[in-house]
């Protein structure tokens, strides 16, 4: 039976929530068992179509991304992300676009960016049955606004604003909250002060659960391997040994074998056989 969101915030302050990105219905299904909640983050726009950051992943995307991810797993809360430009300017707007992700995909629920600035948004779409996730702190799609992904409640203005972004969020009815690249006291202080779970990612560990992007801790990513990542495999090694292998075997014909190949039933001359 799948977990639903209430499955999810009953586990707060009793046991860990295990989260992980999903994205493709394979991957899904591996992560299915292990895991109570996949996110079908926008965070695909780096790891699958090698964009430089979140704000070119479009609904298309994400709806197709989510849909499969549902239809790959069937335990998981599964939470599709709304991408940038598609919730922000009005919570008609927000609530059109949350109401398409979750008929075309069906997710269990939307996850968007913002704190006490998206709070009225999320209001809106929880009394209309569209159960959100916040996402706070760190928000990969403020980036070109604030110049690079930079670590939040560092100062006790910054501090000030991410405690306020928890509980505007939190009475505005969201199930959960994503605390991003926070640092520990704070989202510690918020976990203990809110009464929804808080999902971290780079929050430390006193948060009710974490979350990590899976192909970071499948060491499958190229370039910069935030600090808070635990890489957990090496499988970008692994694709290449595999491939490295391959490409010789093919060279020197090696493969395909009779095994790999399919022949002719062999013809039975029935006279002689008579
Ligand atoms: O897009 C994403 O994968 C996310 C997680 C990192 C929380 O938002």
């Amino acid at each position: 039976m799948r977990k639903t969101i209430t499955d999810i915030q009953k586990s707060k302050a009793s046991e860990p929530i295990v989260c992980l990105t999903a994205y493709t219905a394979p991957i899904a299904k591996i992560l299915d068992a292990e895991c109570d909640l996949l996110l079908v983050g926008d965070s695909l726009g780096m790891v699958l179509y090698g964009m430089e950051n979140t704000l070119g992943v479009t609904l298309e995307m994400m709806t197709a991304h989510g849909s499969a991810v549902v239809r790959g797993s069937e335990r998981a809360c599964i939470v599709v992300d709304m991408p940038f430009g598609t919730y922000e300017e009005s919570p008609e707007q927000a609530f059109r676009n949350a109401t398409r992700i979750m008929r075309e995909t069906g997710c269990q629920a939307v996850k968007l960016e913002g704190g006490a600035d998206m709070a009225p948004t999320i209001e809106y779409l929880t009394k209309r049955n569209i159960p959100v996730m916040a996402h706070i702190g760190l928000m990969p799609q403020s980036v070109v606004k604030e110049g690079g992904y930079k670590v939040k409640g560092k100062t006790s203005e910054s501090e000030a604003q991410v405690i306020a972004d928890a509980h505007a969020v939190e009475a505005a009815g969201a199930f959960s909250v994503v605390i991003e690249g926070t640092v520990e006291d704070v989202s510690a202080a918020i976990t203990q002060a809110i009464s929804i779970p808080t999902i971290g990612i780079g929050a430390g560990v006193n948060c009710d659960g974490q979350i990590l992007v899976t192909d970071d801790l499948l060491g499958l990513l190229d370039g910069h391997t935030p600090k808070f990542v635990k890489q957990y495999a090496d499988l970008k090694s692994d694709v290449a040994r595999a491939a490295r292998a391959y490409a010789a075997d093919v060279r020197s014909r090696a493969f395909p074998t009779a095994e790999h190949t399919y022949t002719r039933p062999v013809a039975v001359d029935v006279k002689k056989s008579a």
